[in-house]
C-alpha cells in the first residue's frame, strides 16, 4: 500500500480521524475539503462526502484518482436490520447493495442494471485484518450485507422490503456506491459501520442522540485496523 484513503459521509465520522492525527495538510477541491496526513511512514487521505450515493462517488473517485490513494477504508453509521445488532454496536460489509437502484420493470431484479451486479464484495484481505484486530480488542463485530439507497429509512415497511429482498443486516446511503466505484478502479475497499438506529419509526430521534457515540465506536476501530496495516 503507498496511499490510504479514509472515508465518511458526514464531518462526524471523520472528526474523531482527523483529532487522532497530527500535522493535518488541508487541500480543497470539487466544493470538498480533503485532509493529508502522514502517520508512521503511511500517507493518509482523509474526507467526509456528504450525504448520499452521489456524493460519495465524487469522493471516492477523487481520493483515488487525483490523489492516487490505492487502499479505501469506510467509517460511519448504519441503520440496523439484524436484530443482533444493537446501538453502537460494529459491522463490517462481506457486500453491498443499492437497495433503491430498480429496472425491475424490464424484468431485472431489484439492485441490478446491465453491465452491473446486485452485490459488490468488499476486499477479503482487509475483513480479515479487521476480524483480527477485533479478536485482539476484544471487540464484537458482524460481518455481513449492507445495503444502501438515498433514502433515511424511517419506517418498519421499507427496512422488512430491504431485509426481505437482499438479505441485509444494515442499511445505510454511501456504501454500496462507493463499493461500486473501488470494484471498478481495482482498489481493494473495507467498509465500516456503527448502528446508530434500526430504521424504524423513531429511527431519526435515534439517529441525532447516537450519531456521534457510534460515529467515535466506529473511528476507534479503524484507527486501530489502520495501526495493523502500518506493521
Ligand atoms: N444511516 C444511519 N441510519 C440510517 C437509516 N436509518 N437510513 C439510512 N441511512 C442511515
Amino acid at each position: 500500500m503507498t496511499k490510504l484513503a479514509i472515508m465518511g459521509a458526514m464531518e462526524e465520522e471523520i472528526e474523531p480521524l482527523l483529532a487522532h492525527f497530527t500535522n493535518v495538510n488541508v487541500v480543497e477541491f470539487a466544493n470538498n475539503k480533503y485532509y493529508e496526513v502522514s502517520h508512521n511512514g503511511l500517507d493518509i487521505v482523509i474526507a467526509y462526502s456528504k450525504i448520499g450515493k452521489v456524493f460519495a462517488s465524487l469522493t471516492a473517485t477523487t481520493m483515488i484518482e487525483k490523489f492516487g490513494c490505492d487502499t479505501l477504508l469506510f467509517s460511519g453509521v448504519a441503520g440496523a436490520i439484524n436484530p443482533e445488532l444493537k446501538i453502537g454496536d460494529l459491522i463490517i460489509a462481506d457486500k453491498l447493495c443499492q437497495h433503491d437502484l430498480d429496472i425491475t420493470a424490464f424484468g431485472h431484479p431489484h439492485g441490478f442494471v446491465p453491465g452491473g451486479s446486485v452485490f459488490v464484495e468488499t476486499s477479503k484481505d482487509l475483513r480479515e485484518v479487521a476480524k483480527k484486530v477485533a479478536v485482539e480488542n476484544n471487540l464484537k463485530v458482524i460481518e455481513g450485507t449492507i445495503a444502501t439507497g438515498d433514502q433515511f429509512v424511517h419506517s418498519t415497511e421499507r427496512k422488512n422490503f430491504i431485509e426481505s429482498t437482499f438479505k441485509a443486516d444494515a442499511l445505510e446511503m454511501e456504501g454500496a456506491s462507493v463499493a461500486v466505484i473501488c470494484d471498478a478502479l481495482d482498489v481493494p475497499f473495507f467498509i465500516l459501520r456503527a448502528i446508530s438506529d434500526s430504521a424504524n419509526g423513531g429511527a431519526d430521534i435515534d439517529f441525532d442522540e447516537f450519531l456521534k457515540s457510534s460515529a467515535v465506536n466506529s473511528a476507534n476501530y479503524l484507527i486501530k485496523i489502520v495501526e495493523k496495516l502500518n506493521k
